[in-house]
Order: structure tokens, then sequence, then C-alpha cells
């Protein structure tokens, strides 16, 4: 979950490389370095910084490093090592010969560091990575290649890398690894000049002609050529993406925050992912990007959904909407579960992964699991060319647009959405749902964005409440059916990005342990909406004020009971059953958000978490 990158051209790489760190300092941000190849020593140069990305900027400005036209960066999220200057990436050798950075675990580092210790090595950090440098360096000795060398220490290493290495021996390439699924890397190609990232946000200012390097692959990158081998050092030839992604949507723009701009996206972002699914007039389904057949399709006798995180909400979410929309038995888990679980799955089984980055370790692992026991797979996705997409039989894509900020926001509505879609499709193939009855859902559907521009209207009400809530410690989420999921991820949000103490429930468990919580400092969030089990809500509001607690609820406009009852309520435009969670849970991402900033929290890059995890 480390953030990669790396530069090799014409024009001078510090500039280039701090940027693209900043581009990529969602995914780790506890320390931060670069180094460079000065032209004229041909020696390696290394300015590395606890902290985030604004520490390393001083520190390079204090150092004079030189103009370089070859250089890599990492911002670091700790595995081994605390965060500090020391265990902070680049990492070198003992004669400087090789210097490395690295997304993953080497699961073997103790064993390999007391066989290169043994072999008087000498050792600068507490970190896995520096075991790399010193067994790349010995492999130079003995007259490898650089490439050579970081396909020779790879297949030494256990657990899953990504890897880019540079060397004076070599001054005109940078090489690079991708071993399992710990994270990507994509090559950019520019005029004259290459690129090296763990993913795209950081190559999009400079182009969109990229490669994505495959579990297994290695690759030698100069400023006009690139080589990519597989384990046996065998060339291989790689397919070329051009990607669509526009760069300026990954900017701030006026906002103070990421999180704040992406909540007010989702409007946008949702109508664009309906609109790359349905055709209108009359409104059909057509899921471009899933070439599975009606016949395999109608051998499904079962959907497994999967994710993490946020994404383990929607999959809730999407679990529902399959049982109820196409009929099937469906289940929703948690990936890093499921994949050790020996679950019990067969080709008739639809496993539908959902994951924002595609990325995701456990997802990915899953996937795996599902592959071989030769499941149909589906996933939900938001990043073109990620690995999910690559290894699912079909995609469907969340238009999104890039998302920055670490809680997740429009990537949650956007998947709901997309998978609102899903289930439709699933039920017309299976012909459980007739073409009046889909094209009923999908007019719903397009309602959604409407409704959650209205329900963002809800931010001076959030901002109000939160004055209040910033001095709280602790926080109840309760919700029935779709809002049950909703729930969970309104309390995800409030401890991410608040770290306030928040735990969303099944309202119907509250009597089972959770009200014994109750009391006056501790607020419970209702998530009321009119077609949630609604009245079953109102008797939950009943139980907590009855106990002394305050209630704030989400609640659809006009419910006038629900409303009094309610210490706080956040009311949301009406929309159809299936939709509701859609738009209940815009008033919780506010809520959030107004609640980080009044408690003066980093939102955008809470402590302790990273965008996209990449390890286990
Ligand atoms: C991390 C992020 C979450 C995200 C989860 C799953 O924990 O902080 O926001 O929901 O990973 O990520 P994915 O990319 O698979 O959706």
């Amino acid at each position: 979950m480390c953030g990669i990158v790396g530069y090799v051209g014409r024009r001078n790489a510090v500039p280039i490389l701090v940027q693209a760190l900043k581009d990529l300092e969602y995914r780790g941000y506890d320390s931060a370095g670069i180094a460079v190849l000065a032209p004229e020593s041909n020696r390696l140069v290394i300015v590395k910084r606890e902290g985030k990305i604004a520490r390393l900027e001083a520190a390079l400005a204090e150092a004079g490093i030189p103009d370089a036209n070859l250089g890599i960066g990492h911002t670091r999220w700790a595995t081994h090592g605390r965060p500090a200057d020391h265990n902070a990436h680049p990492h070198t050798s003992c004669h400087g010969e090789v210097v490395v950075i690295h997304n993953g675990i080497v699961e073997n580092y103790a064993e390999l560091r007391a066989e290169l210790v043994s072999r008087g090595h000498r050792f600068a950090s507490e970190t896995d990575t520096e075991t790399v440098a010193h067994l790349m360096e010995e492999q130079l000795a003995e007259g490898h290649s650089l490439l050579d060398a970081l396909r020779l220490v790879a297949g030494r290493l256990e657990g899953s890398q990504a890897i880019v290495a540079a060397s004076p021996r070599e001054p005109n390439a940078l090489v690079a690894a991708r071993v399992g699924n710990a994270g990507g890397i994509v090559i950019g190609f520019g005029e004259g000049e290459s690129f090296l990232a763990s993913d795209l946000p950081a190559l999009l200012p400079h182009t969109r002609r990229v490669v994505f390097l495959e579990d297994g692959q290695f690759a030698r990158v100069s400023a006009d050529d690139v080589l990519v081998v597989g384990r046996d050092g065998a060339r291989l030839e790689i397919p070329v993406h051009e990607v669509a992604l526009d760069p300026s949507s990954a900017l701030k723009g006026p906002y103070p925050h990421f999180m704040l701009k992406e909540m007010l996206e989702q409007p946008e972002a949702i109508s664009d992912t309906i609109r790359s699914l349905v055709t209108f007039e009359p409104p059909t389904l057509h899921l471009d990007d899933v070439p599975i057949s009606p016949e395999r399709l109608r051998q499904v006798q079962r959907v497994v959904l999967i994710g993490m995180g946020t994404s383990l909400h929607a999959a809730m979410v999407g679990r529902q909407f399959v049982e109820q929309i196409a009929r099937l038995p469906a289940e929703a888990d948690n990936a890093s579960e499921f994949r050790h679980r020996e679950p019990v799955i067969d080709a008739r089984t639809l496993v539908v992964s959902v994951t924002q980055s595609g990325e995701t370790v456990d997802v990915l692992e899953a996937m795996a699991v599902a592959a071989r026991a030769g499941a149909l797979q589906i996933t939900v996705c938001n990043t073109e060319g990620s690995q999910a997409t690559r290894l699912a039989d079909g995609t469907v894509y969340t238009r999104a647009g890039v998302e920055r900020c670490v809680a997740s926001t429009k990537c949650f509505t956007t998947a709901l959405a997309a998978l609102y879609g899903l289930a439709l499709w699933l039920g017309h193939i299976r012909g459980v749902l007739d073409s009046g009855e889909l094209q009923h859902h999908l007019s719903e559907l397009m309602r959604v964005p409407d409704a959650c521009a209205r329900a963002l209207e809800l931010r001076p009400a959030a901002q109000r409440l939160a004055a209040e809530l910033a001095s709280t410690a602790s926080m109840l989420y309760l919700g029935r059916g779709l809002a049950y999921p909703v729930a969970m991820e309104g309390a995800l949000k409030m401890k991410e990005v608040s770290y306030i103490h928040a735990e969303g429930y099944a309202a119907g468990e509250m009597k089972h342990g959770p009200i014994a919580l109750i009391e006056p400092s501790v607020p419970t969030v209702a998530v009321a909406p009119k077609h949630a089990l609604r009245s079953k809500m109102a008797a939950n509001v009943e139980q907590v004020r009855a106990r002394g607690g305050r209630v704030i609820a989400v609640v659809t406009e006009g419910d006038e009971e629900l409303i009094r009852l309610a210490d706080a309520a956040l009311p949301v435009p009406e929309v159809s059953r299936l939709a509701e969670p859609i738009v209940a849970v815009v008033p919780l991402q506010l809520l959030a958000y107004e609640t980080a900033v009044a408690r003066g929290c980093d939102v955008d890059q809470p402590r302790n978490l990273a965008k996209t995890v990449t390890v286990e």
C-alpha cells in the first residue's frame, strides 16, 4: 500500500517525482523519500524523511539535491520497522550499488537478513525491503545485469511484492518487478521519457499510454525503450493500454478537502455510472464489459459478494439487491475471511467482488480462491486496467473518477448503483424480471442522482450537529434491511475521519447488547428511511429515548412522526425502496465529514489508514 514512482528521461527527475508522490500520498503517508542518480558523479543521492511529503520537500531544498535524469520515489505505510527517517525508502546496499523501493512484505526477510549478515552485510534499517537491495548487490557483483539481478532475487522472496530499483552500473534504466498481488506496477510512455508508478494517478499528468505489469513480470525501463520479461527471463510482448481518465478530476479545485469535493461529485458520478450501463428509449441494460453468455449466467445458482471496508458494505447492500431482484441465494462476505475459510463454491457460483481500486490484496487473493474453484467472477470496480478487472470474467465499472480521500464516498454510492444494475441484469437474463419491471426499476434508479443532490443540501444541518458531536467519545448507528449496511458505513465513515468510536448494528440486535451502552453522552444515529422497516425503527428510537439516549434520525422527507420523535432529523428525499440506501448514506457522509472538520482532523488522510491496502 505504499506509493511507488520512477522517472527516466531528459527532464529533471526531482520535481516530477515529488509531484508524483503527492499524487500518491493517499496510499501511505508516514514517510517519504527519493533517490536520483547524479549525472556527473554517477552516484546515488538519497533523501528521505519521516512524515508527509512536505517534510521531504523541505529536506530536498536543504540538501541541494542535484538535477538528474533518473530517479525513484516512495511514500510509505509502515509494515516492518516504525516510521522513521532510516526506515523510509529508498533503501540501498552496503556499497551503494543498488537503490530499491518496495511495496509488499518479504515474508522470509528475517531468514534472508540473517544469511546476509553472516556474509558480512550491514543493515541501516529494520525494514524487510533492505534485504532486497543487499541481495541485488550480490547478484550485480556476480556479473548479472540489473534486470536479471532483480529477477533472481525476486525468486528468493516469499510473499507478494512490487519492486523498483536503480543502479549506477546501468545509469540509463530503471527495473521493476511485480510478484503476486501486493500492488501494481504501471509503466507510462512519454516522448523520450518513461515513468513508473504503483498506480495511475501519478502517471496521468504525463501520459495515458501505459502498460500494467502482471504477476511474475519484470521490466527494464529506459527513456526510449521498455523490455518486459517473465520469470524465466524470456522477452514478453505486452499490450499498451490507452487510459481514458481525465487528470483534472484528480485535483482538489476550490474545495478544502477531497472528501467534500468527492461527496459533492456524487450526483454526477452516480449518473455517469447509470448512463454507462443503460441505453434509453426504451431503457435497457447493456453491461459491455461483462462478456459472459446468458447460457453461462443461467447456470449460476448462488452469488457470493466480497469486499473490504466500504466496499464490503456495498457488497452487503448488493447481496440484498441480488436476492430481492434476481431471486438468487446470495451472501456477502469479508474477502479476507472468505479466502481463508475454504469456502464451498464451484462453477455454479458467481463471485462478485466490489473494489474501488481493484488492487486490495485480500480481494485479489479471494478472487484467486474463487478462480481455483472454477467460479464465475464479476468485479464492480472503479479502476480501469486494475488487477481485479483482469482476474474477473467481467467488470461493471463505476464511473466515479479518481477518488483521493482515503475514506470512500462516491465510490460507495456508485458501487451501489452498479450493483443495482448488475442485479437487474441478472434478474432479466434469468427471466425473473420482465422488460416492464426492468424499465420501472431503471426509471427509479435514474431519479437517484437528483435525490442525492438534494440530500447534499443537508450539509448545514450536518454542520450544526457536528458542533455538538465534536466532543462525543462514542456513537451507535442502527439500521434494518437495506439500511443496515448503510448504518455500518455511516459508523465506519465517522470512525475513519473523526476518530470517534462508532459501531454500526442491525437495529434488531440493539436489545441484545448495544442497549447497555445507551446514555445521554452516547448518541444514536437511526437510519430509518420510509421503506427500511421504518415502523420497527421507530420502536428502536423510542427504546433509545426511553433510556435517556439522544437520537439523530435519517428519515424520509415528510415523516413528521419520526422527526418529532428524534432529537434531530436529517430528512432525505423519497425514492423507491431499493434506491434508498444510495440516498440515505449521504447525510451520514456529511455528518462524519463535518464532525472531523470540527475536531480538526486530517480529513483526507486519517492516521494509520491507507487508500489501497496491498498487505494482508
Ligand atoms: C481501505 C480504504 C477504504 C476501502 C477499502 C477497500 O481500507 O481505506 O476506503 O473501502 O480499503 O478498498 P477497495 O479499493 O478494495 O474498494
